[in-house]
């Protein structure tokens, strides 16, 4: 269901670029530190994380853009990375043509209200000790809207916005009396009381059953429809992300492997790992493993990174040269008019010496 055809789309860069552009990431890394433990760590240095490990692309205003991958892969770090929620360790970030980096703290503080994250778990996620009206106005007073009328109405508003309806049902119950799908609206109205333009929403359907999660998607489609809101989905749901998406980016340890249209690459994905990807049966739950069509389940750390091409100890067309030389980030032909993005030496191979 693309509204937003990519052959629209006046690509400048690898990262997609448009005028229309909101978010632009380049190149962007994040990488943990873990410690080897004190009696380890006098055989061996600590380890690198690379949980994200050179990312670059771009999100249109109103678009969904939806990352797909195994659990492990750096989806949620990657979302809150490119929020600035997790301190980059290489990269950069431009929303609406600012660089974050640039910022400073008080400005990093005014644009947070436009960049907002929806968490994936509502029990977690909500105080249950607070009203929903307490749990809403929260956001509003870190961000200095401490006028009653105003809260009030945004509140309102936002509370609309998500159909929890009639509002004034909703404002003096507790998280406890409120159902899952239910929850997960309140998770949203506490991103849009701030009015953002951008939201990152991890696992926005996971924990939610069939009916209702369908019914969470819609959701986000209106919201973005009658908003005009872009979204970064992240989800290990290859069915609503292609429900949803305008685009999709499959990630593979820290990069994203594969990108393009929604529909033309779900249904003719070149990457290797996006077939196995495309083929497996989801369990409702993301962090259990996939079970990825003829590639096994068990998903290498990203610690010790294969040599060459990452994926070339799971791949079925890995060669001696896919060991030892990583692959580049290129457009390949594709039989529709929409730009593919991938890596991989196999997909249309580049002619080799
Ligand atoms: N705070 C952290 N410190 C160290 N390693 C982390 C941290 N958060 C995530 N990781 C590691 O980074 C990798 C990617 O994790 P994550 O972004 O949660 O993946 P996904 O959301 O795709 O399941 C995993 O190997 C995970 O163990
Ligand atoms: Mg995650």
């Amino acid at each position: 269901m693309s509204t937003y055809s990519d052959a629209s789309r006046t690509e400048d860069t690898a990262n997609g670029t448009t005028d229309e552009t909101i978010l632009e990431i380049t190149d962007l890394e994040k990488h943990y530190v873990k410690s080897a433990g004190w009696i380890q760590s006098l055989f061996t240095d600590d380890k690198r994380v690379r949980a994200v490990d050179g990312i670059s692309l771009s999100i249109d205003k109103g678009e969904i853009f939806s990352v797909v991958g195994e659990s492990g892969c750096g989806k949620t770090t990657l979302g809150k990375t490119l929020l600035r929620i997790n301190e980059p360790t290489g990269g950069s970030i431009r929303f609406k043509g600012k660089d974050l980096a640039t910022l400073s703290r008080s400005e990093m503080q005014q644009l947070r209200q436009q960049m907002q994250i929806v968490y994936q778990d509502p029990f977690e996620a909500l105080n249950p000790k607070r009203t929903i009206y307490g749990l809403l106005k929260q956001p509003l007073e870190i961000h200095g809207i401490n006028t009653p009328s105003e809260q009030r109405a945004r509140i309102e508003q936002a509370l609309t916005d998500v159909n929890l309806l009639p509002v004034n049902d909703f404002l003096d119950r507790y998280p406890e009396e409120l159902s899952g799908g239910q929850l997960q609206r309140v998770l949203f109205a506490r991103a849009l009381v701030l009015n953002p333009e951008f939201i990152v929403a991890d696992e926005p359907s996971s924990m939610l059953d069939a009916s209702v999660r369908a019914r969470v998607l819609d959701l986000i489609d209106e919201l973005r429809h009658e908003r005009n809101i872009s979204f970064f989905i992240i989800t290990h749901d290859i069915g609503a992300a292609r429900y949803l998406s305008d685009r999709i980016g499959v990630m593979y340890l820290g990069r994203i492997v594969e990108m393009g249209d929604a529909d033309h690459l779900i249904d003719d994905p070149k990457h290797p790992y996006s077939r196995a990807l495309i083929e497996s049966i989801p369990s409702p739950d993301p962090t259990e493993p996939l079970e990825t069509a003829g590639i096994g389940s068990e998903v290498p750390e990203p610690v010790d990174l294969p040599s060459g091409c990452r994926f070339h100890p799971r791949c079925p067309l890995a060669t001696e040269h896919c060991k030892s030389v990583g692959p580049e980030w290129r457009t390949v032909p594709s039989e529709d008019e929409t730009t593919r993005w991938t890596e991989c030496h196999e997909v249309e191979p580049v002619h080799r010496p």
